[in-house]
């Protein structure tokens, strides 16, 4: 590198990463406002925080979310713990040498004799009999098939014996890691149902647009465990509806869907009948839609292809192929609604991008938000505790996009948060300071926020800097404010004064909030 070059990289300036982005005040006063209304509104309904990991084994979100589904396939961050150069299929790498260290470990008591362990190292031995033979008589294909399923047995090895780490992935969404927890904490031993609820940070290498991050974030609840009665999902779905209202969110749309279950007469054969009325139209399709045919073809009904859309209308729908059971639990949860008071439309497209969800799906819009209008998603997934090697257990729950949820906010005029200090301290004197310091202390024990200057400024200068930081009043404290005993407030807004002692400020404070509110 040139001399030039490298002053040029050490002046490097750094910026957020694409798709990730600094929330700055007085924008993050709006995020505490919606998250303190959900600690109050979920706790009104029973849920309990859940705080996780941002981490997990890449494996879980694999088998709950989807190997096919876009997040798992081509939008998790994923890495692997630990330092070495093994990656699990990348056979060749796994040479016989390790392969008999494995079984040596094996051996020596180092890796577990558990069942599972002692089959695998049988099979690698006997592979390793195997192979150098097999190279010589069979052909290409068949002894690279033989060669990777070898690898997988051996990283396995590896792993247990800490010579290579797991694969783990930033979580792309919680509902997995809660069941997890559910599962390792027992929790089918507690009261059923469990309600929990979560915040914080998910990552999806998706493209960033308005609305789309890679790193955003969700609050998120979800019932596990207990009956699958609709007045579940209608009270959970209610309780979504109350925090958006709570926090005023204007103009949400409800959207509600049954998927019904993965069984032979009900998705199942839906899923038959779409493929093939999909196979009739394959040639007009894209091709995202085209592959989708066979990889996940509920998924074409999610398209936005402005040219896929007449097409869709002419598909099967789900509701003409729920079984009887899936058709009276889905018109309980729509009468339950009604009941509530909560206004939805159904949409049969709605099939949510997770592969989890049975019977109830649904989905909320916001204005304000461009394409990238679902300011919240969930649904119904019996099954899913099941199949993380977990009891037979009940799960519903959602996931709002707070970051979408604040960017309507804020467009519909709902986003103001008062950002400016309460109290402005303007100074000037060394016996003045002290009194500064001594009623800041008691102003913020009151909660009022305060600015204090370090430094003595002359009044001008400090009324203006007290505008700037947008105050509601000005505390002077001059020589005489602290011989007489009487301390100037200036209310900012109007320019008014009053002289008041130490003992009434708080109680003029308290007043002129009572009038402004
Ligand atoms: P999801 O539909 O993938 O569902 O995400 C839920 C919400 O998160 C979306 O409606 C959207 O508001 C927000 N979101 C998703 N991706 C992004 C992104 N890249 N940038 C900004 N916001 C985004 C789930 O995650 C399920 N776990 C929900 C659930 C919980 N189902 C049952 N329980």
């Amino acid at each position: 590198m040139s001399d030039a070059t490298a002053k040029k990289e050490e002046r490097r300036k750094f910026q957020a990463i694409r798709g990730t982005r600094d929330l700055l005040p007085p924008e993050t006063a709006l995020w505490n406002h919606v998250e303190q209304t959900a600690h109050q509104v979920f706790s009104t309904f029973g849920f309990g925080e859940i705080r996780q990991p941002i981490f997990e084994p890449t494996e879980l979100f694999a088998r709950a979310v989807g190997g096919e589904t876009d997040i798992v396939s081509k939008e998790m961050y994923t890495f692997k713990e630990g330092t070495s150069d093994f990656a699990p299929n990348q056979g060749r790498n796994l040479s016989p040498e390790v392969a008999r260290q494995m079984v040596s470990s094996f051996k020596n008591g180092e890796i577990p004799n558990t069942p599972g362990n002692a089959t695998a190292v049988d099979r690698i031995e006997q592979t390793l009999k195997e192979i150098t033979i097999a190279q010589e008589r069979l052909s290409p294909e068949t002894f690279d098939s033989m060669v990777e399923g070898y690898n997988v047995l051996l990283y396995r090895l590896a792993y247990l014996t800490g010579q290579v780490g797991e694969w783990v992935s930033l979580r792309p969404e919680a509902t997995a890691s809660v069941c997890r927890a559910y599962i390792e904490h027992n929790m089918q031993q507690l009261p059923q149902p469990v309600k929990l609820y979560y915040l914080g940070p998910m990552f999806r290498r998706e493209r960033p647009q308005k609305g789309r991050y890679r790193q955003f974030y969700q609050i998120g609840a979800e019932i596990l465990g207990g009956t699958d009665a609709p007045g579940i999902d209608a009270e959970v779905i209610e309780m979504l509806m109350t925090f958006f209202d709570k926090v005023s969110l204007q103009g949400a749309t409800l959207y509600i869907n049954s998927i019904g279950h993965n069984a032979d007469n009900c998705r199942r054969g839906y899923v038959e009948k779409l493929k093939a009325a999909l196979e009739q139209v394959k040639d007009k399709l894209g091709p995202d839609s085209q592959r989708r045919i066979d990889t996940n073809p509920l998924r074409v009904l999610d398209s936005k292809l402005e040219s896929e859309q007449a097409i869709i209308a002419t598909l099967p729908r789900i509701a003409d192929h729920l079984c009887d059971e899936c058709k009276t639990h889905y018109a309980e949860v729509k009468r339950q609604l009604e009941v509530r008071g909560v206004l939805y439309q159904e949409n049969w497209r709605l099939v949510r991008g997770l592969d989890y969800y049975m019977r109830t799906t649904f989905e909320i819009t916001a204005p304000g938000l461009g394409s990238q209008n679902a300011v919240c998603g969930g649904g119904r997934y019996d099954g899913l505790v099941e199949l993380l090697a977990g009891p037979p257990t009940k799960g519903i729950g959602f996931a709002i996009g707070e970051d979408r949820l604040i960017l309507s906010l804020q467009e519909s005029g709902k986003g103001q948060a008062h950002q400016g200090r309460d109290i402005y301290i303007a100074w000037m004197g060394e016996k003045a300071y002290a009194t500064a310091i001594r009623a800041a202390k008691d102003l913020r024990k009151a909660g009022y926020s305060v600015e204090l200057p370090p430094l003595e400024q002359k009044f001008g200068k400090a009324l203006g800097q007290a505008d700037k930081l947008g105050a509601k009043f000005a505390l002077i404290l001059g020589e005489n404010e602290v011989s007489e005993g009487l301390w100037t407030l200036k209310t900012l807004s109007d320019g008014t004064q009053q002289k008041l002692t130490e003992s009434d400020l708080l109680e003029f404070l308290r007043q002129q909030e009572k009038v402004s509110s």
